[in-house]
């Protein structure tokens, strides 16, 4: 199991490969397993394989990233690189996993999040678990000879993400998961454990 773990990596470029919906499902059943606060199992899922549904949601998310970095008075070549860029990202990959959380079964009221500190805590425990179900997901793809890559984008933009998906109004938006058969090769490293551990 470390062996799978150390050698899972991120990956960004993948063959045109598609992925079976079995498969998909198989990934799906790893995530819904992960552990989460109150066995609430907030995590939502929406599959995109079609170019289409791809490319519409790489252009809502690229047209937030270049309002927001007009906004922030950012060159406009260089904004054009990058929206080119993460376009190119999110219609590349055969699939694409938009991971939502859901306090359907557990409602928080997002409105008093800042007065009331028990509702914030609910919130953080249902997108912890949302990242345990992401990782599970990560893993099993890794353990299948499949390639993933973890991306926050849609928490960049929630609003436009859960409209070009037709969300229902309870699941918001956590990232997105690029699945594929993997097209590179990446090393990584590690900082040490010492800096990051206290035995008592
Ligand atoms: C919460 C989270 C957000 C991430 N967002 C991005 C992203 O927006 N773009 C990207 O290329 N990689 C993203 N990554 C992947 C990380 O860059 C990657 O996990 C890290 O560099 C370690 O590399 P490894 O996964 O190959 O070990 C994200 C990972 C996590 C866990």
């Amino acid at each position: 199991m470390l062996n799978l773990i150390k050698t899972r990596r991120s990956i960004r470029q993948y063959t045109d490969k598609p992925i079976l919906r079995e498969t998909i499902l198989r990934l799906l059943e790893s995530a819904n397993w992960a552990p989460s606060a109150h066995n609430s199992q907030p995590w939502r899922f929406v599959i995109l394989t079609d170019m289409t549904d791809k490319s519409n949601l790489a252009n809502a998310m690229g047209q937030r990233l270049r309002a927001d970095r007009l906004a922030e008075g950012d060159d406009p070549t260089e904004i054009e690189r990058h929206v080119a860029r993460r376009y190119a990202q999110f219609t590349q990959p055969p699939v694409l996993i938009v991971l939502c959380l859901s306090l359907e079964l557990n409602p928080v009221n997002l409105s008093i999040l800042v007065e009331n500190r028990k509702s914030k805590i609910e919130w953080v425990m249902g997108v912890q678990s949302v990242a345990m179900a992401a990782q599970n997901l990560m893993i099993q793809a890794h353990a299948d000879g499949l390639a993933t890559c973890f991306y926050c984008a849609p928490l960049f933009a929630p609003d436009e993400v859960k409209a070009v998906l037709e969300l229902p109004a309870d699941w918001q938006p956590q990232g997105l998961i690029a699945l594929g058969e993997g097209a590179q090769t990446v090393t990584k490293t590690r900082h040490s454990l010492e800096t990051k551990v206290k035995f008592l």
